[in-house]
């Protein structure tokens, strides 16, 4: 009796051994999956390309459709799910914008040539200063006066309406939140194109 009981404790430890070897993953082999529509994403996914038009059928039991995996776009070449761009083209901003592309030294081109493509209507402004109060008064301060909360730590921020300030362009204001100027870091990556113009139209308010 006891040495039955043994051997059948014996073979569950194997049973269970055999199921546990099962779920093993290695290589490109995911092994066992619990929940697969879990880690899967059905919707078209640009990084997880599954070609295998029955891959997870099992899962998916309705008549007639792909397997549950299968997300690849077949009227794409090669089955991509994004498309490249035509050749030789630029990708433009919402509004229609191109990249800024003149380069930090040119300030004073900028200054001269660049105009602000957005209307002065009070909504525009409006943003704009949303947009100065997160980007820009910490160091130049609510109207403007250098003197941000920052400025005590950070010296140099300089009065907007100081006379070497004063008369400058929007694009002026446009180019130096873009690169940046002497101690002031460049805001380009943080501030889209759009925003930044709402923020020189405001700045140039805070001289009146
Ligand atoms: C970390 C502090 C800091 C932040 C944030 C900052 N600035 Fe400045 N800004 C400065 C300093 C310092 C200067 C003086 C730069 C110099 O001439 O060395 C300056 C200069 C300027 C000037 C004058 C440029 C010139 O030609 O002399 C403008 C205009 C300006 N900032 C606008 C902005 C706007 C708009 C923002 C928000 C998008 C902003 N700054 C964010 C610190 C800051």
């Amino acid at each position: 009796m006891v040495y039955n009981t043994m051997i059948k404790n014996i073979l569950a430890i194997g049973a269970v051994g055999v199921l546990l070897a099962g779920c093993k993953a290695g290589g490109d082999n995911p092994g066992r999956e619990y929940a697969p529509n879990m880690y899967h994403s059905v919707a078209y996914e640009p990084l997880s390309q599954i070609m295998d038009e029955e891959a997870g059928n099992i899962v998916n039991s309705l008549d007639g459709r792909k397997g549950e995996f299968f997300n690849s776009n077949k009227f794409n070449p090669n089955w991509m799910n994004m498309r490249e761009p035509a050749p030789n083209t630029v990708r433009r901003t919402r509004n229609g914008m191109l990249p800024y592309r003149l380069p930090k030294d040119s300030l004073a081109v900028a200054a001269r040539v660049l105009k602000n493509p957005l209307d002065s209507t009070a909504a525009i402004v409006g943003e704009g200063k949303v947009l100065y109060e997160m980007y820009c008064d910490h160091c130049h301060g609510a109207t403007g006066a250098g003197d941000g909360k920052v400025s005590d730590k950070f010296a140099g921020v300089p009065n907007y309406k100081s006379d070497a300030l004063l008369n400058i362009t929007e694009g002026h204001i446009f180019h130096v939140i873009t690169h940046g100027k002497g101690l002031m870091q460049a805001h380009g990556s943080q501030v889209s194109q759009e925003d930044r113009w709402k923020i020189a139209k405001y700045v140039k308010t805070l001289q009146k």
